[in-house]
């Protein structure tokens, strides 16, 4: 059912010290930032030949980036982001299995403009999975 790695997230508490060392020190191809204020985040995309990393900042109240950093305070991975063909056949079959939908269970639009859905992190060996229609 999943298909590529689409990015591996990474919470970060200094953003423009992150993407100095991405773009800098690491020579990657690094987009602009991006707030998506329905998911509480302030995004950048490391663009890389086989996957991408998404950084992570805080945006706005009850950002839950925030907890997250709140316990981890210089950062780390957040989740990772399969890609799915069909992200509603890919939730009904997931949740016939007893996993769990984070929110509502609807897909909200994601940073790339496509369908995406969150899975409960105790479901699948204490990682946070995104799913992303492409
Ligand atoms: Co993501």
């Amino acid at each position: 059912m999943i298909g590529r790695l689409n990015h591996v997230a990474i919470a970060v508490p200094d953003l423009e010290a992150a993407v100095a060392q991405y773009r800098d020190t690491l020579g990657a191809d690094v987009s602009d930032p991006i707030d998506l204020p329905d998911h509480g985040v302030t995004t950048v995309f490391v663009n890389l030949p086989n996957t991408k990393i998404e950084l992570l900042l805080p945006l706005g109240e009850n950002s839950p980036i925030q907890g997250f950093l709140n316990k981890n305070s210089s950062g780390g991975i957040h989740h990772v982001c399969y890609e799915v063909d069909d992200i509603l056949a890919a939730r009904d079959k997931l949740v016939a299995d007893g996993m769990r939908i984070l929110g509502s269970g609807e897909p909200k639009t994601g940073a790339h403009g496509k369908p995406v859905l969150f899975l409960h992190p105790k479901d699948f060996s204490g990682t946070l999975v995104e799913l992303e229609e492409v």
